[in-house]
């Protein structure tokens, strides 16, 4: 049975996979603090999303940009003038609400009234700081609201340095600030999230073909880690939706409780961005092709991903209830390389817990382990299928004697008794993609 929101937004809770933050101050809607499993969770995401982007790839290098930058890139990328919603205020209850996201233009939906609506207005989305003790206009800096400027300002230093030919693509993962109007969903849409951006450098005559690639690849990506196909599609957006920057964009997709929304998407920025920073900087940030003897302005193919909202919808994705022997079994079924633990070892009684803990350290060096003491097997099984560890070890008064422990599956519960010396080696097998 798919999951539901609240199930899921309970299990993060009561998991320790996220929390809301600031909660014993109230709480500060639309801020999440990822727990213990959470991090794990959000930290094997990236962790696939680099290597598949970056250590794979030939034509590919890693960046890490300052979120803090200066006011001038915002400028020339546009950001600071039209990063914006338009926003209506309601005159019976002062709430404001998203022009583009009301059912009825007419309606406040806060209070219901009609008419009360008042005209639209652009409102930035940026936020703002100052640097340094005097809060002037001069000294006014804005956190990122995408990564991928710090991207286009370095694109000369790492094409130099790192001697790169055309196509070549420039990644980063990092956190990006928006001060959304309606936040919501959970982690879905956040104020302070993490973005997972690579900007691919190309020959405009290119572009096209690259910008189809990457579509394709984006989408198989979500697929190659174990994603429903049926919950994922890919949607070319319309002309009017079209971001200030962009020729053509396609976002994938995938089904959330709610419906269909967005994870990604993949836009042909076209050279817009280099342009501009070369106008607004006077630094030449062409391209010279020595052979042809031309300087130009690569274009750009832009996968832009949520790392915080790609790992929600593995989340959602991965739950499972099942009957078994007359019972429900809550399971995730995250492919091994997302979930939290790895392995869990489980002594069967308390008192094997010294030689139970020498096995799980055994194993700490090459995976992620949790070491479970309390309450009974079938429980401290249930306890590890929903939080989707792939395989359990118990360890019990036999394995005193046969040096051996009993390895269950966490999806087919088949259980087998391996050697102690060869588990190493067997969950290895086992994990490897
Ligand atoms: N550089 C292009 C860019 O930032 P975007 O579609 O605005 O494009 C890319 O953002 C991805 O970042 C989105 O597909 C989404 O996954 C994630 N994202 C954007 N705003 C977000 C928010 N407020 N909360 C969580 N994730 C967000």
């Amino acid at each position: 049975m798919p999951a539901d929101f609240d199930t899921i937004v309970n299990l993060a809770k009561r998991r320790g996979i996220v929390f809301p933050s600031s909660e014993i101050y109230g709480g500060l809607r639309s801020a999440y603090d990822y727990g213990p499993l959470g991090v794990l969770l959000l930290r094997n995401v990236k962790e696939q999303w680099w290597k598949a982007m970056v250590q794979h790839r030939a034509d590919v290098v890693g960046l890490d940009s300052a979120i803090i930058q200066k006011r001038d890139i915002w400028r020339a990328s546009g950001h600071e003038e039209v990063f914006t919603d338009p926003l209506v205020q309601c005159s019976n209850c002062n709430t404001r609400h998203r022009l583009d996201k009301l059912g009825d233009e007419e309606v406040c939906p806060n209070c219901d009234s009609k008419g009360t609506l008042g005209e639209p207005r652009d409102f930035n989305l940026m936020m703002s700081t100052h640097l340094g003790p005097v809060e002037s206009d001069e000294n006014k800096v804005f956190l990122r609201p995408e990564t991928a400027q710090g991207i286009f300002i370095n694109f000369e230093h790492v094409r130099r340095t790192q001697r790169m030919k055309l196509p070549f693509g420039i990644a980063q993962i990092g956190k990006s600030f928006r001060n959304e109007i309606t936040p919501g969903q959970f982690v879905f849409r956040t104020r302070e999230f993490e973005q997972m951006e690579m900007e691919f450098f190309c020959r405009p005559e290119e572009a096209e073909d690259w910008y189809q690639y990457w579509v394709q690849n984006r989408h198989d990506w979500y697929m190659g880690l174990g994603m429903t196909p049926e919950n994922l599609r890919i949607r070319t957006h319309e002309d009017d939706e079209l971001s200030h920057y962009s020729d053509r964009t396609a976002d994938v997709e995938y089904k959330f409780p709610w419906g269909w929304d967005e994870l990604e998407g993949i836009a042909n920025r076209s050279d817009f961005d280099l342009k501009q920073h070369a106008e607004h900087s006077g630094q030449d940030l062409r391209y010279f092709d020595a052979e042809a003897n031309i300087r130009f302005f690569p274009y750009v193919i832009e996968p832009a991903a949520g790392a915080t909202r790609t790992a929600f919808a593995f989340l959602i994705d991965a739950y499972q209830e099942e009957e078994v022997a007359g019972e429900t079994r809550v399971v995730l079924k995250l492919d091994p390389r997302l979930a939290p633990y790895q392995v869990a070892v489980l002594p069967l009684s308390k008192k094997l817990s010294p030689e139970a803990g020498r096995v799980a350290d055994g194993l700490r060096r090459q995976f992620m382990v949790d070491f479970d003491t309390t309450q009974s097997i079938g429980k401290r099984y249930r306890r590890q299928d929903e939080i989707g560890t792939p395989f359990c070890v118990t360890f019990d008064f036999d394995s005193l004697e046969d040096a051996a422990v009993t390895v269950r599956d966490r999806d087919t519960m088949v259980q087998e008794r391996v050697a102690v010396d060869e588990l190493p080696g067997y969950l290895f097998q086992k994990l490897a993609r």
